[in-house]
C-alpha cells in the first residue's frame, strides 16, 4: 500500500496533508526516514512512525460510549451539545458518527464509528438488532402480562411495534424498574410503548446492542475502543465478518 494512502486511512489527514507530512521528513518506516509519498509499505510487517510515534494500521475506528443525559445524538446541532463533543481529541474525529439514536435525556450505550457499512447494517430494521434498556417507569407494573407482547408487539396510535420483551426488576406503588428489549430503533419507541401501557418512562438507559453490553467500568461521558472480539461479534450479527 502507498505510504500516503496508509497514513490518510489512519486519519492523519487528506492525501495532500499527508504528503506534506512526509515531505517534512516526519515519517519513518522501520529504520528509514521516507520522503517519497508514493513509497510502498506492507501494513502487516512494516512499522511506521509519525513524529517518532509508532502508528498501527487500522482501517476503521469503533468506540463504545456511555452517553450522559443532555446531549443530542447527532454530529451537529445548532441548539444543543452533541455526543460528538466527547470525541474531538480522536484523530479521525471528523469521520466519526453515532450508530442509531438515543434521546437527549436517554443515557447509556452508543457505538461511535467511521465504519459506514457496519453502521448502516446495525441500524437497518431488516436485521432486527436487539436493543436492551434499563428503565424506571411510573407506577406498579405487576398488573401487566408482558408475555403477550413477546408474540405480537403492541399497537400504538399510528404504529404496530415488533415483539418486545420485558423483565421486571422491582416494583413499588410509585415506580418500577424494568429491562425492556426491543428490536427496532423507531423514534421514542420505549417511551411510547410504556406510555401506551400506562407507565410513562421516568429514566432510560441503554445497556445492550445485539451482543455488545455496556461496559460497567465506563462512567457517563467516557468512551473506549471496542476490542477486536467485540468488533468481530458485532460484524457477525450482520453478516460482515470476513474470517
Ligand atoms: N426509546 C426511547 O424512547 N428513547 C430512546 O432514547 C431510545 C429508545
Amino acid at each position: 500500500m502507498r505510504l500516503d494512502k496508509f497514513l490518510s486511512n489512519l486519519g492523519f489527514g487528506s492525501r495532500k496533508e499527508v504528503k506534506k507530512l512526509i515531505k517534512q521528513k516526519r515519517v519513518r518506516v522501520n529504520d528509514n526516514i521516507i520522503n517519497n509519498p508514493s513509497a510502498h509499505i506492507n501494513p502487516e510487517k512494516d512499522i511506521v512512525y509519525v513524529d517518532e510515534e509508532p502508528v498501527t494500521y487500522q482501517k476503521h475506528y469503533y468506540f463504545m460510549f456511555n452517553k450522559p443525559s443532555g446531549y443530542i445524538t447527532a454530529t451537529e446541532d445548532k441548539d444543543y451539545p452533541t455526543v460528538m463533543e466527547f470525541f474531538e481529541e480522536v484523530p479521525v474525529y471528523k469521520r466519526l458518527f453515532p450508530i442509531g439514536r438515543l434521546d437527549i435525556d436517554t443515557e447509556g450505550l452508543l457505538i461511535i464509528t467511521d465504519d459506514g457499512q457496519l453502521g448502516h447494517r446495525l441500524a437497518h430494521p431488516k436485521w432486527e438488532i436487539e436493543k436492551e434498556y434499563y428503565a424506571v417507569v411510573k407506577g406498579d407494573v405487576l398488573d401487566i402480562d408482558f408475555s403477550k407482547y413477546e408474540e405480537s408487539g403492541i399497537k400504538l396510535k399510528d404504529y404496530q411495534t415488533k415483539p418486545f420483551k420485558v423483565k421486571v426488576i422491582s416494583t413499588s406503588p410509585e415506580k418500577s424498574e424494568i429491562l425492556i428489549t426491543v428490536k427496532e430503533g423507531k423514534y421514542h419507541i420505549v417511551k411510547r410503548i410504556m406510555e401506551a401501557l400506562g407507565h410513562p418512562v421516568l429514566y432510560l438507559k441503554r445497556v445492550r446492542i445485539g451482543n455488545l453490553k455496556l461496559d460497567p467500568y465506563l462512567k457517563e461521558g467516557e468512551f473506549r475502543e471496542l476490542t477486536p472480539e467485540e468488533i468481530k461479534n458485532l460484524k457477525r450479527l450482520v453478516n460482515l465478518e470476513q474470517d
